[in-house]
């Protein structure tokens, strides 16, 4: 089978967060399960500049309304599969985040950016423009690629091809006036209850997920959230009327840019079998961060977006009574201003026990994934999550919320879960600040018992967390929808 992934971002050039992990790793895992994967993103300067080689291959026409012409060129990405890289300067060169201007605020025509991204994907799966790119089904993730099921059903072509869409998160769903329908090459009558309009306004996600063959999103339980009014934005609706063609897949990480063994970036290598030079880098990363190179105080790690979905006003919330009982913190996050001058504030007050890295730091997320003692990920919903897997791997213990892929892959702490091997962190229900607060003291109290917390660390480490076993879940899902075409 032949598949288009359609992505807005890939790791490690353009990335805001897990979906340009997952649009970089699962191509590979697919070619490795027998399948035939070519990767359409936006040529942004990021990817212009790794790839100076690419090969020009096409010339895309005017696609209707005001998407712009643009051009396809092909590179070979490292891990066996082709970029195509779509250019369109008037779109997509532009440096830094991907969605969004300097001010922060969204690029005012990004209908038209990401309607580009997913036109020329249908375009490519249906008129043989590329004979060496007939899709037979395309891959779409997130609400940036989701009109493309949409332009497949309003705008046939000669050849058919099947959709799948990827939520990676249904916060995020490209909503847009209505008059923007036209201005991306769309008919009328697309904008109908059951087509692209969502609350009188155009939605690019909604669109996917009315018109693609199959849904899936990247967790079994964030499958089953996205059915209720709580976690549905107003899809929920939706989604249960389409149960039977969603589900989850929890996703893989990279387990070879995310292994303790070899990290080239951080301090001392170990394994599960040579826990005990993980030390070197906690003390390394106390150094780095000018706090006290202390062993006997539980460093703290949290790497995240600064934002409510990741729990972080329950940290800065009880953060102070954690540093005046003897806690240390190493945060590392970009977002919004009101959380990072918090923990600038905090580590000011307390230099040496509370360390705040403001920005997109690679190599940090590296180093206290390595050191910290244990890691936080209080989300109030998360799809998938792969921090908390990073942790697990690197022996770093993590407290999360039971929701969405937390809850699939982080097992409590308890006598009997201890007593089967299978815990490897700590869980809480209630996104409540004394909740959090309960679980942190608890994984606290562990981690002073030198042998409660060395199970704890064995159980992670030993999880095989591969992209192997969900990307042969993706080709069944992908047959399926062949099948449903
Ligand atoms: P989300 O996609 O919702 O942000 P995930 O846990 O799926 O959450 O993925 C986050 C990814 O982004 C991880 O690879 C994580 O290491 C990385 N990340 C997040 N914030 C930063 C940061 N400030 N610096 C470096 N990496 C970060
Ligand atoms: C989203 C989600 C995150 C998930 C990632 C990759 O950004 O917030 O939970 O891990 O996508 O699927």
């Amino acid at each position: 089978m032949k598949v288009l992934f359609v992505t807005s971002e890939i790791a490690p050039w353009v990335k805001t967060g897990g979906l340009g992990d997952v649009a970089a790793a699962l191509p590979g895992a697919l070619v490795r399960a027998g399948c035939e994967v070519q990767v359409l993103v936006p040529c942004y300067p990021a990817l212009a500049t790794a790839f100076p080689q690419r090969r020009y291959m096409v010339d895309v026409p005017p696609l209707g309304g005001l998407l712009p012409e643009a051009q396809i060129s092909v590179a070979q990405a490292p891990d066996g599969f082709e970029l195509l890289l779509l250019e369109c300067p008037v779109c997509y060169e532009r440096y830094g985040n991907p969605y969004l201007g300097s001010d922060l605020r969204d690029w005012s025509d990004n209908a038209v950016r990401f309607g580009l991204l997913s036109r020329v994907a249908a375009w490519l799966a249906t008129e043989s423009a590329m004979p060496r790119v007939a899709p037979d089904l395309l891959h779409c993730h997130d609400w940036q690629a989701a009109m493309a099921p949409a332009y497949l059903r309003y705008r046939p072509g000669k050849r058919r091809a099947a959709s799948v869409v990827t939520i990676h998160n249904l916060a995020f769903q490209g909503l847009f006036d209505p008059h923007m329908v036209g201005d991306i090459g769309l008919p009328p009558d697309a904008f109908t209850f059951d087509g692209v309009e969502f609350h009188g306004r155009l939605c690019f996600l909604k669109a996917g997920l009315e018109c693609a063959q199959r849904i899936t999103t990247v967790s079994p339980t964030y499958a089953q959230e996205i059915q209720d009014y709580a976690y549905g934005y107003g899809l929920e609706g939706l989604l249960r009327h389409r149960a039977g063609e969603l589900s989850g897949i929890l996703n893989g990480i990279d387990t070879v840019q995310w292994n303790p063994a070899t990290d080239k970036l951080i301090a001392a290598d170990y394994g599960v079998d040579s826990l005990a030079r993980k030390a070197a880098n906690k003390r390394a990363l106390q150094r780095q961060l000018g706090l006290a190179e202390r062993a006997d105080a539980p460093l703290l790690g949290m790497v995240s977006r600064m934002t409510e979905q990741k729990g972080c006003d329950l940290v800065l919330g009880e953060a102070v009574p954690l540093l005046e009982a003897g806690a240390q913190f190493a945060v590392l996050g970009a977002g919004e201003r009101r959380f990072a001058q918090h923990w600038q504030e905090l580590a000011r007050r307390y230099p040496d026990q509370c360390g705040a890295a403001i920005g997109y730091d690679e190599r940090l997320a590296h180093q206290i994934e390595a050191g910290a003692d244990i890691f936080l990920m209080p989300s109030r919903f998360e799809p998938c999550g792969l921090n908390q897997m990073y942790s697990l791997r690197y022996g770093t213990p993590p407290v999360v919320r039971r929701t969405g892929g937390l809850a699939d892959t982080v097992v409590d702490c308890t006598p009997a879960t201890l007593a089967q091997g299978r815990a490897n962190g700590f869980v809480f229900t209630d996104a409540s600040r004394s909740s959090f607060l309960h679980a942190v003291e608890r994984a606290i109290a562990a981690w002073r018992d030198a042998s409660t917390w060395q199970h704890l660390q064995r159980a992670g480490m030993t999880t095989d967390f591969s992209w192997d076993v969900p990307a042969r879940a993706y080709l069944s899902v992908y047959e399926r929808a062949r099948a449903a075409l």
